[in-house]
């Protein structure tokens, strides 16, 4: 039998160690990955966010009708992809218009969609959350209520945010949390570039690595840094994916005495099949430059991620490279930067050799 005080003593004590183990823990995973910067204290959170927001992600409960989770579309063994179509299917099977990217490293992504129109990770899971065509919920006020009176979440959420329980902000942040442990780093490629380890590439791979940075040019927008290697500018470019298909959409009718509007031809009725017209960076900034732009995706995992580009229409890596060799699609707007590069067979494999091994 002990005596009391040496009891609560001893409780101190276990306590300040695991504080310590946590509080190392946590550093420990905070060290940036060879070729990646570090992840934001602030986004990494806590063991227990992470572990909640991981649980939020793979939750089918959190759409409308209990079917859909973000890991549906966004497929853990398909690098957080999906590899089954090229257009997402969302709530209902309603097809998106646009694919679902790849979710390694998008903590590192400044503007997130292919179109960029986010720039805040906890703020993005709102969007396929809220729309009628992913997780349906047609209110956040509904869905917050459920998680409260669910009471495994009750207790998770006031674990991982002591005073603030469930709301719209931590509710963001778990899942965040969670989407910033998805890494890519200290891999082969960060071994070659960054660790002095030239065995860590085959010779195919590094020959195509000189092709992406030299003849290629991709480089100077899937950017590799002196120390880190993200695969993008964070900007958006119009590589002429979307272009070719598309027809115009619009037509100038008289709203009002007087008073002329352009329409989409699919409000009056006459073109159903071009509602989900797309024109990229155009429709957040309405800048004519930026029509048919998209960001630029970070390639790591891109094995497994096709089909590739934002609506899926390429489905191999092979079927990229010979996109940019012929210069992409025809457009009367396309990045100057992509132009026919005139690859030789054995120069188009080994750029494909190294898109794989990234
Ligand atoms: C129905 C399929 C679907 C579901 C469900 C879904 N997503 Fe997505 N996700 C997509 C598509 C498609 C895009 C691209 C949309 C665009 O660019 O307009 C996307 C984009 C993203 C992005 C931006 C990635 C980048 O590279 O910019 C993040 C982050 C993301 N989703 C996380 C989530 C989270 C978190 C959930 C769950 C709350 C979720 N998604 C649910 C299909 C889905
Ligand atoms: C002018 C900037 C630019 C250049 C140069 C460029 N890319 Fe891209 N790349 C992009 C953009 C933007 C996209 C996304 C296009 C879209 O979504 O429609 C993209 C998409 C890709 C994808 C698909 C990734 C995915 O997950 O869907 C691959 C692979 C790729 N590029 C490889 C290359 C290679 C290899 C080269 C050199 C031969 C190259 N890129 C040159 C900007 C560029």
């Amino acid at each position: 039998m002990s005596h009391p005080m040496l009891r609560a003593l001893k409780c101190v004590a276990v306590t300040i160690a695991l504080v310590i183990c946590v509080t190392a823990a946590d550093a420990e995973e905070r060290k940036p990955l060879l070729g990646l910067p570090a992840v934001p204290s602030m986004t990494a959170g806590s063991e227990a966010m992470r572990k909640l927001g991981e649980r939020l992600f793979f939750d089918r409960s959190l759409s409308a009708n209990g079917t859909l989770s973000c890991a549906m579309c966004h497929i853990p063994a398909q690098a957080y992809a999906s590899n089954q179509s090229a257009l997402s299917i969302g709530m209902e099977g309603r097809s998106l218009r646009r694919n679902a990217p790849s979710l390694y490293n998008v903590v590192f992504k400044k503007f997130l969609f292919h179109d960029g129109r986010e720039t805040d990770l906890a703020a993005q899971v709102w969007g396929p959350l809220l729309a009628a065509d992913e997780m349906g919920n047609p209110a956040i006020g509904p869905l917050l209520d459920r998680l409260r009176n669910d009471p495994a979440y009750g207790a998770a959420f006031s674990a991982a945010f002591p005073g603030e329980g469930v709301t719209m902000i931590t509710l963001g942040r778990a899942i965040a949390a969670f989407e910033a442990t998805l890494l890519i780093g200290d891999d082969r490629i960060d071994h070659a570039l960054f660790g002095g380890e030239k065995s860590a590439l085959t010779p195919q791979e590094w020959r195509g690595y000189d092709i992406f940075v030299t003849k290629g040019g991709c480089v100077s927008c899937h950017v590799i840094g002196d120390k880190i290697a993200l695969f993008t500018d964070q900007s958006w470019h119009n590589t002429g994916v979307a272009f070719a298909k598309r027809n115009p959409v619009t037509t100038r009718v008289e709203l009002a005495p007087g008073v002329f509007q352009d329409v989409q031809l699919s409000a009056i009725g006459l073109d159903k099949a071009e509602v989900r017209h797309d024109v990229g960076r155009f429709e957040i900034s309405r800048n004519p430059d930026d029509r048919w732009a998209y960001t630029t995706p970070m390639l790591r995992g891109a094995k497994n991620s096709w089909p590739y580009m934002h609506d899926g229409s390429l489905r191999t890596l092979a079927e990229v490279v010979e996109f940019y060799d012929r210069g992409g699609g025809a457009n009367p707007a396309l990045d100057p930067r992509i132009r026919r590069l005139g690859l030789t067979e054995e120069e188009k494999a080994a750029l494909v050799a190294f898109l794989e091994s990234l």
